[in-house]
């Protein structure tokens, strides 16, 4: 069995993760090391919380303290660091949380697996770091990094520190870059949760700018095979871009939502774009598929179907969400240190 400290796995992308990987039977005892900021909700983990394989630990990954402690008490030998302030719009609000989750809670880790001799450090980073494209071409893993956003510039301070890790210390660092994910769970301050919840409760649809900024949209569950890819296989020191090759505006988006839960496009509202809005995100993702074998199963048609019927027959998990009292299940008992 592999002990693998997962990070901010009670978050969108982490929680999908884990069910996944215990739904699957891998041959992995996970422990989740997450804050439980706004975005952390263990709610998403009902199907994992039972499970001989999974432990919860409530905790700030920049505690070098506690990840000290987790690595010892679990004879952690391997990272996957999930954990991050993941929202643009709230990074133009203010960028401190974010250079201190993002930044120095990455190095604690980094520096706590190579205290403890990780023999792997998965670092999910995401295709922002690159900055924005013009009309043509793709982020590769050869992009030269342009972050525009307090957020995306501590996801590439990160990736920065992550190689540098490698690089001085031999730490087995891989990092994976993945572009726009939606699917369950996923929290609805985000364009495609929020546009279906939204519509679900006839509230406006607020667009920013034209409508016109394209995004690169990839299941959820494509992208977290491709992180167990790399997690498993990937070469250390590399890079591996994810994505879908599923390119869309904005505005493409907000419409086909309105039409397939049968309401109008008058719901759509122009609001003030958000500041140094990057126009364009597109991703070569054929370095992972020609290394490690990975491609994406599921069709934007079919997932983004699915993801709608998630939303609404799961109408309790958001309404929670909402009212707030999602920060108050506890029902399971967990270490907390
Ligand atoms: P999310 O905001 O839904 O979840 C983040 C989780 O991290 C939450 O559970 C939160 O409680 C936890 N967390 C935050 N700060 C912490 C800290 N200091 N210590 C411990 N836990 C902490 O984010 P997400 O959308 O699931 O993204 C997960 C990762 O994937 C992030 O690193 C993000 O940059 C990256 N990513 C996201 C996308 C996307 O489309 N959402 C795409 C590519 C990469
Ligand atoms: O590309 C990967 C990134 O995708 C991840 O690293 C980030 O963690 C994740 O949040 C996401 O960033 P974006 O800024 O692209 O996602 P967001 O859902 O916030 O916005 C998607 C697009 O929709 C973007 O062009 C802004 C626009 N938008 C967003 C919201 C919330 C709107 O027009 N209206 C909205 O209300």
């Amino acid at each position: 069995m592999k002990n693998v400290l997962v990070t901010g796995g009670a978050g969108f992308i982490g929680s999908n993760f884990i069910n996944y990987i215990l739904a699957e039977g891998s041959d992995y005892n996970i422990v989740n090391l997450d804050k439980l900021t706004y975005a952390g909700n263990l709610e998403n983990l009902i199907p994992s919380e039972t499970d001989k394989h999974y432990h919860f630990v409530k905790g700030d990954i920049c505690n070098t303290e506690l990840v000290n402690y987790l690595f010892v008490k679990f004879d952690i030998s391997y990272v996957i660091n999930f954990a991050a302030e993941s929202h643009v719009d709230r990074s133009i609000l203010g960028s401190e949380i974010f250079f201190r989750s993002n930044v120095l809670g990455t190095s604690v880790l980094l520096e706590a697996a190579r205290k403890f001799d990780a023999q792997k450090f998965l670092q999910v980073s995401t295709d922002e770091v690159y900055g924005s494209l013009g009309k043509e071409g793709l982020f590769t893993e050869e992009t030269q990094l342009h972050p525009n956003s307090p957020y995306s510039a501590s996801k590439a301070a990160a990736d920065l520190m992550a190689l540098s890790f490698y690089h001085t210390y031999g730490l087995p660092v891989v990092i994976t870059r993945c572009s726009n994910n939606y699917g369950p769970y996923q929290f609805p301050e985000k364009l495609i949760p929020l546009m279906i919840i939204n519509l679900i409760r006839g509230e406006k649809l607020p667009v920013y700018g034209d409508g016109m900024n394209v995004r690169d949209w990839i299941y959820v569950l494509d992208h977290n095979q491709a992180v167990k890819a790399v997690f498993e296989n990937g070469k250390v020191g590399e890079v591996y871009n994810i994505g879908a090759n599923t390119e869309m505006h904005n505005i493409d988006i907000v419409k086909l939502l309105i039409k397939q839960i049968g309401k109008s496009d008058d719901f759509i509202e122009y609001v003030k774009d958000r500041p140094g809005h990057d126009r364009r995100y597109a991703i070569d993702s054929s370095k992972i598929k020609s290394e490690l074998g990975w491609s994406p199963q599921y069709k934007f048609e079919n997932a983004i179907k699915r993801t709608i019927d998630w939303y609404s027959k799961n109408k309790s998990w958001w309404e929670r969400i909402i009212s707030g009292e999602y920060q108050h299940y506890y029902k399971t008992q967990y270490n907390s240190y």
